[in-house]
């Protein structure tokens, strides 16, 4: 908006067209304990209800936590995820998502908080707040979550293909993603950290595996006695196995993911790629080096951050009344 002569008059429209535009923005309109007078109880409910699933599901834990930033990864963390579309077209159909699972636990959790303050939390909100909760019972530290966001009303299956980032991306790509939503190189070694929890399925890198190059060969930075563990475990075109991300400890939230990076026992590309440069090699080797010292702080400064992708705050969106489609 160009303004060279009538100054004053301009400025008052510069700032009248700023209220008018609803807030899509970089965490703008978020602030910790926004249903403080409005649902006070609100994060009280969510810990009970997630207490609960954790002490009968525990192995729910990583796919509640990824649920979060596949959320935030298209369209912004706005609750899109969690839409239906009675024609198989939404974010959930899309392949990369149709490893999801506990949309049952936002459910209850959304009906647990519909009772106590009808119409006031955001499924969107319910999403970062059960991911900080996850990973606080599965031994994270814990760190305050910013709320205030609204849901969205359009989820599409192809947005969810082409923004989320593919398990063979290399260091360029990954950087390029995160920066492209306002995450820094450090944000994505620490949120990599997440994948100290839960487990993948073998079509996730069985490419790695079998035939890296057309040869008959695996990838040649995969350990060699894994790759031989691994194919054990996954045949070529298995579906359905699931392999355990961080042996040992996948429902431990702890830094045994960044040991293994350099022992090249990672089940994607992308968990190796964060060899590939400087800053994000010196922190997996900072951590190994002091046994995580800042690693279970930073990953919740990180989990904030991705927190504030894209939100819709203020008035824009709504509060959907039942998470899995539009009021
Ligand atoms: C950096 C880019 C990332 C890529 C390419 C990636 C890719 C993947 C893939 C392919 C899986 C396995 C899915 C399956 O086959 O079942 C997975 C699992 C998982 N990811 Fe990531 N991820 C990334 C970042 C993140 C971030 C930022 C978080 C959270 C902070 C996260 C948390 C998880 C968790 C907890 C699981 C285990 C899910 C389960 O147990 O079902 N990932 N990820």
């Amino acid at each position: 908006m160009a303004c060279p002569k009538l100054f004053l008059s301009c400025l008052l429209l510069q700032v009248m067209f700023l209220f008018l535009v609803p807030e899509v923005a970089h965490g703008q309109g978020l602030k910790v304990g926004f249903y403080q007078k409005t649902c006070p109880s609100a994060e009280a409910i969510v810990k009970k209800v997630i207490g609960e699933v954790m002490s009968v599901a525990p192995s729910l834990s990583g796919p509640l936590l990824r649920m979060h930033f596949h959320d935030c990864f298209v369209r912004g963390c706005e609750g899109s995820i969690l839409l239906n579309s009675s024609t198989n077209q939404a974010e959930k159909d899309s392949p990369p998502n149709l490893s999801l699972r506990g949309y049952q636990v936002i459910d209850r959790v959304k009906t647990a908080l519909e009772k106590a303050c009808p119409g006031t939390v955001s499924c969107s909100d319910i999403l970062a707040i059960v991911a900080r909760d996850v990973v606080v019972a599965t031994g994270a530290l814990s760190y305050d979550v910013e709320t205030g966001r609204r849901d969205g009303n359009v989820s599409s299956l192809t947005e969810a293909l082409t923004n989320l980032v593919p398990p063979n991306a290399n260091i360029t790509t990954l950087k390029a993603d995160f920066a492209q939503r306002g995450l820094s190189v450090k944000d994505l070694v620490v949120l990599s950290g997440g994948h100290t929890l839960g487990t993948s399925h073998c079509s996730s890198f069985t490419d790695r595996l079998y035939n890296f190059t057309g040869k008959g060969d695996s990838d040649p930075k995969l350990d060699s006695n894994y790759v031989a563990r691994l194919k054990l475990k996954c045949k070529p075109n298995d579906q359905t196995t699931l392999v355990e991300m961080d042996p040992g400890s996948v429902r431990t939230f702890d830094i045994k993911y960044f040991d293994l990076i350099p022992k090249r026992r990672v089940l994607f590309t992308s968990d190796i790629a964060l060899l590939d440069d400087s800053q994000t090699k010196a922190y997996i080797d900072l951590q190994i080096k002091t046994g995580g010292s800042t690693f279970f702080k930073d990953f919740g400064v990180s989990m904030v951050n991705m927190g504030r992708i894209g939100v819709l705050t203020g008035t824009a969106g709504e509060v959907r009344k039942v998470c899995s489609k539009v009021n």
